[in-house]
């Protein structure tokens, strides 16, 4: 096995990248690669590149830049470009950067075995009609006891600032047959958790199993999930609140499984941005949204997506994404400052001053912070089970998520990858909390 090829993967972005990025490298792995961690010992260099932001974009570049030294001394080595940028810039990135062998979208990595073997510049950014799923082999790679499902691909929801539907097409759900075999095939593997992915992931409606005719919804699809023996826990990401049906919210209640966490972007408080937008909800519909899932499961730990600086956005419009936050409460955030993306509608839109945008951002994230820190301390002294991902830096040290999606660090010298563990929460610290095993009592 010393000939074979090494390939080394970067994965920028969300975690659909990362989910494609083990699907390509399992499909150049049935061409006889293997991967590496080490950059300077590879045969073929991919980056899975994310379009979402500006300095996202150039981190492509970037990369590409110091990539120049290492393929100048292995003229060899090829280097593929996948991902949002790819489809987003095509053969472009062929003319600025020389370095680049083949530029591949996210609709058509199956056939990057095959553009490898053919030789050359090439770039193939179609949306093909066939599946690309049905063609790649079957997973293997696998991180972990926790893996990723991608159920649901693209968006056809256009919001005003965002490449997604761009960058990754319309709207498309996998068949229910295909997901439940992947799932059964992950869990056969060692699988305890899996999170369902799409870029609109409760928006999914995808053929129902053979025999049966019409679409099952996402709930529908995790109550089934829901009994594979051996999968004790399911997630699902990125929702958008105009598609969170009753039977998802019910769900909630319903099912073990499904985790107590739910990320929910609502992008702004206020009604005017939100228009401006194109998000098709306003605040106090997410704030009746939020009340229904909380209803369903009290305990459920939110979080969301908050962007700051949208064109024409005013202090008084600021103000009312903080009124939002204050009332929901939410157990983490992720927040942006608004990013002008080429070809969407509101990069049209005069910028709001970045010394603005900038103060703006501080101080939201100094409230979501206060937010996470006080949902975290709410944690100690609270039983909680966490799923052993990998040894922590400690010795005799697990680390794992908890239901409630938190970084757990337990002490538990016989702790094993893999195992489900009931444990107390102790302490909590900046990003992670510290937990014991709860022992059964003697
Ligand atoms: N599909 C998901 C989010 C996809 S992108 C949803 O609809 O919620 C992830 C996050 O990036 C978005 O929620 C948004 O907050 C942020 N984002 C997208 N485009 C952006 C832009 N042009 N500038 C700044 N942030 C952006
Ligand atoms: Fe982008 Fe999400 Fe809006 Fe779709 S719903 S356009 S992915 S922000
Ligand atoms: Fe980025 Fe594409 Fe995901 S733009 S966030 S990698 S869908």
């Amino acid at each position: 096995m010393t000939d074979a090829k090494k390939l080394f993967v970067k994965t920028y972005g969300c975690q659909m990248n990362v989910y494609d990025s083990e699907r390509m490298a399992e499909a150049m792995g049935a061409k006889g690669y293997v991967t590496t961690d080490t950059v300077e010992e590879a045969d073929m260099v991919l980056l899975n590149t994310c379009h979402i932001r500006e300095k996202a974009s150039e981190k492509l570049y970037s990369d590409l830049g110091r990539l120049r030294g290492l393929k100048a001394g292995k003229p060899g080595m090829i280097v593929g470009v996948a991902g949002c940028v790819a489809q987003a810039e095509g053969d472009e990135i062929l003319r600025r950067s020389p370095v680049v062998d083949l530029v591949v979208g996210p609709q058509a990595y199956h056939r990057l075995p095959a553009m490898v073997e053919a030789g050359g510049r090439q770039v193939d950014t179609d949306f093909p009609a066939e599946d690309k799923f049905t063609l790649l082999p079957d997973r293997k790679s696998l991180r972990g006891p926790s893996a990723f499902l991608t159920v649901q691909e693209g968006c056809d929801k256009f919001c005003a600032f965002c490449v997604v539907p761009y960058t990754r097409g319309a709207e498309v759900s996998r068949p229910v047959d295909r997901l439940l075999g992947e799932a059964r095939a992950l869990v056969a593997q060692g699988v305890r958790e899996i999170t369902l992915l799409g870029q609109n992931v409760n928006a999914y409606h995808g053929a129902a199993p053979a025999g049966q005719g019409g679409t099952w919804g996402l709930a529908r699809l995790i109550r089934e999930l829901a009994t594979i023996e051996g999968l004790a826990r399911l997630r699902y990401t990125t929702s958008h609140p105009n598609d969170m049906e009753d039977d998802l919210i019910a769900a909630h209640g319903d099912l073990p499984q499904l985790m107590p966490y739910l990320h929910l972007p609502v992008q702004s408080g206020s009604d005017r941005i939100l228009k401006a937008m194109n998000r098709k909800h306003d605040a106090q519909s997410y704030l009746r949204l939020i009340e229904r899932i909380r209803a369903a499961r009290p305990d459920i730990l939110l979080s969301s997506d908050f962007i700051v600086g949208f064109p024409g956005e005013t202090d008084a419009d600021f103000q009312a994404t903080l009124q939002l936050i204050e009332a929901v409460g939410f157990g983490a955030a992720f927040s942006f400052k608004y990013s002008a993306r080429p070809g969407t509608p509101a990069a049209e839109k005069p910028p709001v001053p970045a010394d603005v945008a900038d103060a703006r951002l501080q101080e939201l994230q100094a409230l979501v912070t206060r937010q996470q820190r006080a949902a975290q301390e709410a944690m100690v002294g609270r039983e909680v089970t966490v799923l052993y991902e990998k040894p922590g830096r400690l010795p005799g040290q697990m680390v794992g998520k908890s239901d409630h999606l938190h970084a757990v660090h337990v002490a538990d010298p016989q702790g094993r990858i893999g195992q489900l563990v009931p444990v107390r929460v102790t302490a909590s610290s900046t990003n992670s909390l510290a937990a014991v095993p709860v022992t059964a009592p003697a």
